[in-house]
């Protein structure tokens, strides 16, 4: 190449520069992205949890992306949908499901286990507006049929590994040995597949009649493993004037021990056996609640996410613990509100809890919703899942 005379020196020093510029570019992206935390573009890896035969599980919101380092933790990322109608199996904007199938190819990449699954919700984020669609709906062999269909056609279009029921409220016998056999009929579907079987899981609810009367027996047959709805020990539908934590893990001041991961999972020990089945559920979020200026009764209460922990109405209340319940929480008193949440000591007092009774999973609820403030995913992910085995 000929540069016209008048600028050859110049042109000449330029790309001098802009050679080096390059270089010192190539080396920055080598040092800090190749070789940093997030490391992107290195192998994929088995994660932690499946090495030793536990699940951790993040149920994904799809408000927020996760880390790569995130999703390498992870033995399995559930996305959770509403079902409405069975030719519109996933009833969420587009922005929410993009995001999620960008995490389904990420994941992918940099995690050699991971499966992918939908769930299947039938109220709105405990609004209890139920459509008790699969119910319904698999009352004759023909509805039965169709939605089993469906099902598996989505599951195969989107390459996914697997569908989870959220079943907390199971609300009588007859809609129980509904849902029974539309489980077997689906397990059927998936062992016709060819390739890989699908997996199949489906949510109880954590305490109360309906848990104790679940034909657990039939279950095992059809699920591959089953989770407790161990985050969420507060009835949506109780009158508010009841103050706990979503999970205690122990009985503590105003908790029913029934209300406790503890009772439940010593319950299902004694029970129903085979612990390894199970999953806990360790939520991201808790619960705000206004207290009356008189009483210890809240007036009412609401779901809080972290972020919200940076208004001023908790700069006078630092966080205190409740040893008995293990579990932290926040009173402001001048304005008569009181947070019971999850922070990384209870969460890892949980996981200790887990390994002790040898549960097989644990499902992070929301784990794009974590905070830096209150790290819960990172409290879970230290785990030592083999504990010493
Ligand atoms: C855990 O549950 C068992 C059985 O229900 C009970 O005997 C035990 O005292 C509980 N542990 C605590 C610390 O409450």
């Amino acid at each position: 190449m000929e540069f016209p005379p008048k600028c050859k020196k110049y042109c000449i020093w330029i790309s001098v520069i802009l050679f080096i510029i390059f270089g010192i570019c190539t080396l920055y992206f080598y040092v800090d992205v190749i070789g940093g935390n997030e490391d992107q573009f290195t192998e994929a890896s088995v994660p932690p949890a499946s090495l030793c035969n536990k699940r951790f599980i993040g149920f994904y919101a799809a408000q927020y992306p996760l880390k790569p380092s995130q999703l390498r933790q992870l033995t399995h990322l559930v996305l959770p949908t509403l079902v409405k109608e069975y030719d519109h199996l996933v009833e969420i904007e587009g922005g929410r499901w993009n995001l999620f199938i960008k995490m389904r190819d990420l994941a992918r990449k940099v995690n050699q286990d991971i499966k992918v699954m939908i769930a299947l919700l039938e109220h709105d984020g405990g609004q209890r507006n139920t459509v008790d669609f699969l119910s319904r709906e698999s009352r004759t062999d023909e509805g039965r049929k169709k939605l089993v269909d469906t099902i598996n056609n989505f599951l195969l279009k989107h390459s996914l590994d697997g569908v989870h029921f959220d079943w907390a409220l199971q609300n009588s016998d007859d809609s129980m040995r509904i849902k029974l056999n539309f489980l077997k009929d689906l397990r059927e579907k998936f062992s016709n597949n060819p390739g890989q079987d699908m997996l199949i899981s489906v949510k109880i609810p954590p305490y109360g009649s309906i848990f104790k009367n679940l034909n657990f027996a039939e279950y095992k047959k059809y699920v591959d493993f089953i989770s407790v709805g161990t985050a969420s020990y507060i009835d949506p539908e109780e009158i508010p004037g009841y103050v706990m934590p979503c999970s205690p893990l122990y009985k503590g001041p105003g908790i029913m021990e029934e209300r406790t991961v503890n009772y439940t999972m010593n319950w299902l020990i004694k029970n129903v056996g085979d612990i390894g089945m199970f999953n806990i559920e360790i939520p991201t979020y808790g619960m705000r609640f206004q207290m009356s200026k008189d009483t210890e009764r809240a007036l009412y209460r609401r779901i809080y996410y972290f972020m919200i922990l940076e208004d001023e109405e908790w700069n006078y209340a630092p966080e205190e613990w409740d040893d008995e319940s293990k579990t932290p929480f926040m009173w402001n008193k001048d304005r008569s509100i009181v947070a019971k949440y999850e922070n990384p000591r209870s969460a890892e007092e949980k996981m200790k809890y887990f390994l002790e009774k040898e549960i097989g999973g644990v499902m992070i609820i929301y784990p794009d919703m974590d905070q830096p403030k209150m790290p819960i995913f990172e409290a879970i992910a230290k785990t030592d899942w083999c504990n010493g085995h």
